[in-house]
């Protein structure tokens, strides 16, 4: 069975819905930056250790991550899942997880990279909005995109309005990814190709939200 350890800032919706996903894998950790994120409560709930690494007690990148990487090896971790994890790692603990680390971004990536994309759709005028959810890789939001939600932004949507309904497809759409690669229909080969259901994938897979 897959070991997954989920990484977290805040809320952690995405951390709820992958524990309601009884998934083939199993959620061994939750590892915090932030020592009140709402989703440490959610892991407790749910029984899954919790560990609270604050980045501010650390003088750089490199020992925060070093720190991180001794608790993801003491659970004996397979995967690890950013869930709106607000820190961005060193290239050396990102190449140590190469083709193990998933992310999902609240964007059509390769659109929108970085923060405040519901605003930024908004201030395009873009038709089309969603979530990405790819492999990391050191160069920030771009690693190969595996899925997507899609929905379609209405006139009268809002930031907020945006963000719900991204959300909830995120709530969708990750959930299957992982499940993906916990019963290995989403392999990542030594080359660095994916394969998806042993075809190989050549661009994401879309969900959308009507
Ligand atoms: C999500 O929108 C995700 O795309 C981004 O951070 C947010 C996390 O939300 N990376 P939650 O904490 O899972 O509710």
């Amino acid at each position: 069975m897959i070991n997954i350890a989920v990484l977290v800032s805040g809320s952690g919706s995405n951390l709820q819905a992958l524990i309601d996903a009884n998934l083939s894998g199993k959620i061994v950790g939750v590892v915090s930056n932030r020592p009140n994120a709402y989703a440490l409560e959610r892991a407790k709930q749910a029984n899954i250790q919790t560990c609270v690494i604050e980045h501010k007690d650390f003088s750089s990148r490199e020992a925060f991550d070093n720190a991180m990487q001794q608790q993801l090896r003491a659970w004996n971790v397979d995967l690890v899942i950013l869930a709106g994890f607000m820190r961005i790692l060193t290239a050396d603990f990102v190449v140590k997880w190469e083709g193990r680390m998933l992310n999902i971004h609240p964007s059509l990536l390769p659109s929108y990279k970085g923060m405040h994309t519901h605003q930024r759709v908004l201030n395009t005028g873009d038709v089309w909005h969603g979530c990405s959810v790819h492999f990391v890789t050191a160069q920030l939001d771009a690693g190969q995109t595996i899925a997507q939600g899609v929905l379609q932004v209405n006139r009268n949507d809002t930031v907020e309005s945006l963000a719900a309904r991204v959300h909830q497809l995120e709530h969708l759409v990750y959930p299957q990814v992982v499940e993906w690669f916990c019963n290995q229909q989403l392999i990542y080969q030594s080359n660095g190709k994916i394969s998806h259901k042993n075809k190989p994938l050549t661009r994401p897979i879309q969900f959308c939200q009507m």
